[in-house]
């Protein structure tokens, strides 16, 4: 079109015109469709773009009619392709969306986080506490003989004491399921030569009917600790800690007389009520102490059992139940609640309140 004339422009562009109402942009069925209309105006070889090509042609008069006008037209033209082609594109993403079970614009689901047992991270803080105190943990099995559960610990055959622990047997040779975590005193002593500082945390068993407060399967922690020179004043001073750590510095503490076989002395510990301070509620049944633990003196009987010099050295033990310390540091009311594995019920534990 090297000689344009403004003839051939007006119909080039009446031409350009009727064909664009037929190429609407907002009508192109796809992306395809719109980019064949983009191509046919817009492309290089576009009518639109052969039309503005050719305006340098006409004289400068005609051009400076008729350039905006063409320009004009291009520039809606721009826009509506733009338009439709952004509503064409969202509405691909959604129809693949929509195909696809992945939607990434989900949030994210958390992966099940795991936690420790109440009991295992009242076990753990306990031991964490005594551990800064010196004492390192020991084992021992479940599975004891009558000899290290009873004998070593001097209740003999026949003693009453044996009667107050609600034994359960296994026949043949005799063995029991342990009673009480102090068995692992004896084998820690027979192991080992004092001094020695050891607890015992671990499972116990007894033949209890199960309500709110006993189960037949508990779990205690032991201490044990054999020096030279060790009195009750030491035990005295290493409980009133370990339980002010435990519960709190402002925790009360009080030792009153009462009887171990393998302690003389022996004392019941008990601690300030933690729910009423001591002024009288139900959980204290209005007397303001809580029973916490037994403990006392070595008695020289038991060091006998494992030769250990009674005139060289001296100890303290105590024994304390893990369940009643995990009911009252986290209000549980029922000890059960601990082996029904209810996820409900546990999970409410994180470690952080520990
Ligand atoms: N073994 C005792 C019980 O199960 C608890 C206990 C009391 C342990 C006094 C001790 C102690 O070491 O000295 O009831």
């Amino acid at each position: 079109m090297a000689s344009l004339t403004r003839k051939n422009w007006d119909s080039a562009y009446a031409k350009l015109k009727s064909a664009l109402k037929s190429a609407d942009p907002a009508q192109a069925a796809d992306l395809d469709a719109l980019e064949k209309i983009r191509l046919r105006f817009l492309g290089r070889k576009g009518s639109l773009t052969e039309l503005l090509k050719n305006l340098k042609d006409l004289p400068l008069k005609e051009r400076r009619e008729l350039g905006p006008q063409a320009q004009a037209r291009r520039g809606a033209l721009e826009e509506k392709i733009a338009a439709r082609k952004a509503q064409l594109e969202t509405q691909a993403d959604a129809a693949a969306l929509s195909e696809s079970s992945l939607d990434l614009t989900l949030p994210a689901f958390m992966p099940a986080r795991g936690r420790l047992h109440p009991l295992t991270q009242t076990i753990s803080e306990m031991a964490k506490i005594l551990s800064l105190m010196g004492f390192s943990w020991a084992e021992g099995p479940l599975v004891e003989s009558e000899y290290y559960n009873f004998e070593a610990l001097n209740i003999p055959a026949h003693h009453p004491a044996r009667d107050l622990q609600d034994t359960f047997y296994l026949e043949d040779p005799p063995l029991v399921m342990r009673t009480h975590t102090s068995a692992v005193q004896i084998r820690a002593m027979e192991s080992s030569r004092p001094p020695l500082r050891i607890i015992c945390p671990g499972r116990v068993f007894r033949n209890e009917e199960v309500d709110a407060t006993h189960s037949a399967v508990f779990h205690q922690v032991e201490g044990l600790a054999v020096d030279k020179n060790i009195t009750f004043a030491d035990l005295k001073g290493t409980l009133d800690l370990f339980l002010k750590r435990l519960f709190g510095p402002d925790t009360r503490t009080r030792f009153i007389p009462s009887y171990f076989p393998f302690t003389e002395p022996s004392a019941q510990v008990d601690v300030g009520c933690l729910f009423c301070s001591g002024s009288g509620c139900s959980v204290c049944k209005q007397s303001g102490w809580i029973e916490m633990l037994g403990a006392g003196v070595v008695n020289p009987n038991v060091f006998k059992f494992v030769n250990y010099d009674p005139e060289a050295w001296s100890g303290f033990a105590f024994g304390i139940g893990v369940e009643r310390v995990a009911m009252l540091r986290l209000g549980i009311k029922d000890i059960r609640d601990f082996y029904e594995n209810d996820m409900r019920f546990l999970s409410q534990f994180d470690e952080s309140l520990i």
